[in-house]
């Protein structure tokens, strides 16, 4: 991994991070505005570091709706996860993802909302690993337990909310685990919505214990095979009635 690089936001204008901050092209005329943007969200220094690469700099994340980079706010020393909309992402701005966000923390779901503007959406960053590299890490059933409940009573809640994540059945790339803390978290609420029927316990069920990817199997390399149909059955009768009982005897079913 490329050593951090840590810059006030003024050298943004710079390539090959302005690219960056105008992925995938550099736009001269958006430059400036978005440079000011991120001044009045108090934003006054960027870090590039994390495993992925946008315009071969590394990043936090790249998703077809942005890039995920380090920020730090003025008189902070916390590193925030800033999302830089990309020119090519058909989406206006952020401020759906930031409602949506922000309806996840109220059940304690998500990252830490912190603050949005057009282009730019601020959050508490999560420093860690996706959930396939942590189980990999981690092959332990105890602690499988924990992160594997934690991630469906916050579906759970979700569920109750009724917000749906959207993205959870086909999303390695949604749940991370924090390292220091082995707390999971959702991220990624651009296509979450209050319009749809709920179905992040059952997307998620799928993508952990059904699905034929690489979850199900190291999950039951550590914890011993599971009745497939149990879960199954457990997952049809959560589906007709969101009761607690039936969440919790679904629960059972997984762990
Ligand atoms: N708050 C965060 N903390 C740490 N990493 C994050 C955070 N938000 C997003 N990421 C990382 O950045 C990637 C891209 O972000 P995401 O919100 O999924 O963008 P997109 O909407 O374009 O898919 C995610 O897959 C994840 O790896
Ligand atoms: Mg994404």
């Amino acid at each position: 991994m490329k050593p951090p690089v840590k810059l006030p936001v003024e050298n943004l204008a710079k390539e090959p991070y302005a690219t960056i901050l105008c992925y995938p092209h550099t736009k001269p005329e958006e430059i400036d505005s978005r440079i000011s943007e991120l001044k009045s969200l108090g934003v006054n220094l960027v870090e590039f570091t994390g495993n992925s690469l946008a315009a071969n700099v590394p990043v936090i994340g790249k998703g077809y709706v942005g890039i995920v980079i380090i920020a730090y706010l003025t008189n902070r020393n916390e590193p925030l996860a800033l999302k830089i909309r990309r020119l090519d992402s058909g989406r206006e701005n952020f401020f759906h993802e930031a409602e949506m966000l922000q309806k996840a923390n109220n059940v304690g779901v998500g990252p830490k909302f912190v603050a949005v503007t057009k282009n730019f959406l601020l959050s508490q960053f999560i420093n860690g690993d996706f959930l396939a590299k942590w189980l990999e890490n981690h092959k332990d059933v105890v602690s499988f337990r924990r992160v594997i409940a934690d991630i469906l009573e916050q579906c759970w809640w979700l569920d109750m909310s009724g917000l749906d994540h959207g993205e959870l059945s086909k999303a390695p790339r949604h749940l991370i685990v924090d390292n220091k803390l082995g707390v999971s978290f959702i991220v990624d609420f651009e296509t979450a919505s209050i319009q749809r029927r709920v179905a992040n316990v059952t997307s998620v069920c799928q993508h952990l214990f059904v699905g034929n990817n690489i979850i199900p199997r190291l999950i039951w390399e550590t914890m011993g095979e599971k009745n497939r149909e149990h879960i199954i059955d457990a997952l049809r009768n959560y589906k007709k009635e969101k009761s607690r009982e039936n969440f919790e005897t679904l629960l059972q079913a997984c762990i």
